[in-house]
């Protein structure tokens, strides 16, 4: 007979207390913990399926070499998401896929479950939150409808469990959501920490047991708010979160912990009418449409994970109307722009208090490396000069407060993917630039903020005399 406990969890962050109080000691959240009464846990984790307790099961024991049918990886074929998985489904290994309601995870799972079942695998994919007609209407619009996946409308797990172990064992198996399941043992509401958790618990269980890599796909907010897919990101071997901006059609797969492959891994989807697309090069998708000869935008040469990413910052330096100017920033950090007209307003002797600053990054990507200052700076100063860049080169480095450039990492990587899209020079910071000149790119290098300003001025000099008279 299993113990009966109570315990009172932070709904928020998962946090345990044994008593009810009324802020969270770990998140600092008011009025988030609740209790939960729960059947304490067997030792090790989870529960074990009814007609399996008490009987010992006998288990096949392999030896190290295998037969290749027993690949302990499942490749997709879709080469942008095995990217991030680091070359394939694992077998036996959980994935917790996050993400914001809309942003594409059903669909992104479909295609997953498509392509491995056709490569003969069994798949399953249990959905908690549509009926099984909806999950066809959308196999149908992916011109998937004929693919081999098994399909069920689901919520227990006690029962998912139990399904999924008749007949020959699934290779792949999808739970859309886990904030949908819940357990017959645990007396919460689905939804709630206890139930994510004891839910997520038991299917973790049968994908070791079974061997099938299992996929939970968890809701997430644009803060990170509602917690429930959090609570499990430590017990899972993966944690994938699926991005993007709901006004573009990009989509972002960026892998944030990963028993078996690389972190920082990004793959890069299109949304189109029939699904996610692979895009193979972002750097050109990013780069497409640009206009490369009005003043006021600048290439960053970026990083995301080892993958070189090339992204347009667009500045527009604007007279203002205003007693207090307006600085404003789509895809930067809002105090990163606030110190870098600081820093070019202190050292550079660039005056900026009359204008308005407006500065977005190109496609709707979000930067934060800080390593885009150089290109944020460059824009800014050539939409207040009204000279345009060379529309072959490539911003990188980090302004220091002080004023200097400080150097970056993974330069090499980032001027490679620079030539390979056509750039022919790169500005950079001066410190660290040993031995980076080979890739056909000509380097200029700087030391502070007055050697970008000066660079700038150099290269266009009627441009700015023209602008200067116009203004005089
Ligand atoms: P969905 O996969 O249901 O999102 P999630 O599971 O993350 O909540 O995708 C929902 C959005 O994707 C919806 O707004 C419609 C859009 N979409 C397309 O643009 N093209 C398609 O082929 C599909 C299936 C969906
Ligand atoms: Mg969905």
């Amino acid at each position: 007979m299993a113990k009966r406990t109570s315990s009172f969890a932070c709904q928020a962050c998962g946090a345990v207390y044994t008593r009810w109080q009324g802020r969270c000691d770990a998140c600092g959240g008011w009025s988030t913990i609740a209790e939960e009464s729960a059947t304490a846990p067997l030792p090790g984790g989870g529960s074990v399926p009814r007609g399996q307790r008490g009987k010992g099961r006998i288990f096949a024991l392999e030896g190290l070499s295998g037969s290749p049918e027993d690949a302990p990886r499942i490749a997709s074929g879709i080469a942008e998401l095995d990217r991030v998985t680091g070359g394939g489904f694992v077998r036996g290994s959980v994935i917790l896929l996050g993400g914001e309601p809309g942003i594409g995870k059903s669909t992104l799972l479909m295609q997953a479950c498509a392509a491995v079942a056709g490569l003969g695998h069994r798949v399953v994919y249990i959905s908690g939150e549509e009926a099984v007609g909806q999950v066809r209407l959308r196999a149908e619009r992916l011109g998937l409808a004929s693919a081999a996946v098994e399909l069920a409308a689901e919520t227990n797990v006690e029962d998912i469990v139990a399904t999924l172990s008749q007949g020959a064992p699934p290779r792949l198996v999808i739970i859309d959501s886990i904030q949908t399941m819940w357990s017959e043992g645990i007396e919460s509401a689905p939804g709630t920490v206890t139930q994510v958790r004891g839910a997520a618990q038991i299917l973790i269980r049968h994908a070791k047991t079974s061997g099938a890599a299992v996929i939970l796909v968890g809701h997430v907010t644009k803060d990170g708010q509602i917690a429930g897919p959090r609570v499990v990101e430590h017990m899972v071997d993966a944690v994938a979160s699926f991005e993007g901006d709901g006004a573009h059609h990009f989509r972002i797969l960026r892998a944030m912990k990963n028993r078996f492959g690389p972190t920082d891994e990004i793959g890069v989807f299109e949304m189109t009418g029939a699904g996610l697309a692979e895009v193979p090069n972002p750097s050109a998708l990013f780069l497409a449409g640009r206009d490369s000869t009005s003043p006021g935008t600048a290439v960053f040469a970026g990083m995301e994970g080892t993958r070189p990413l090339l992204v347009e910052f667009q500045a527009l330096v604007a007279p203002t109307s205003l007693g207090t100017p307006r600085r404003a920033v789509v895809g930067w950090d809002q105090n990163r722009l606030s110190m870098l007209i600081a820093v070019l307003e202190t050292h550079a002797g660039l005056k900026l208090g009359a204008y308005d600053v407006f500065l977005n990054v190109a496609g709707g990507l979000r930067i934060v490396e800080p390593s885009a200052d150089a290109a944020a700076a460059a824009a800014l100063i050539s939409s207040l000069t009204g000279a345009a860049l060379p529309a072959d080169r490539v911003y990188i480095g980090e302004v220091a407060l002080t004023g200097a450039l400080r150097p970056v990492s993974q330069t090499s990587a980032r001027l490679k993917e620079a030539a390979k899209l056509g750039f022919h020079s790169a500005f950079l910071p001066k410190a660290g630039l040993d031995g980076q000149g080979r890739h056909d790119i000509t380097l200029e290098a700087g030391g502070d903020v007055t050697d970008l300003v000066a660079g700038i001025a150099i290269n266009t000099p009627q441009k700015r005399k023209a602008q200067s008279a116009d203004q005089g």
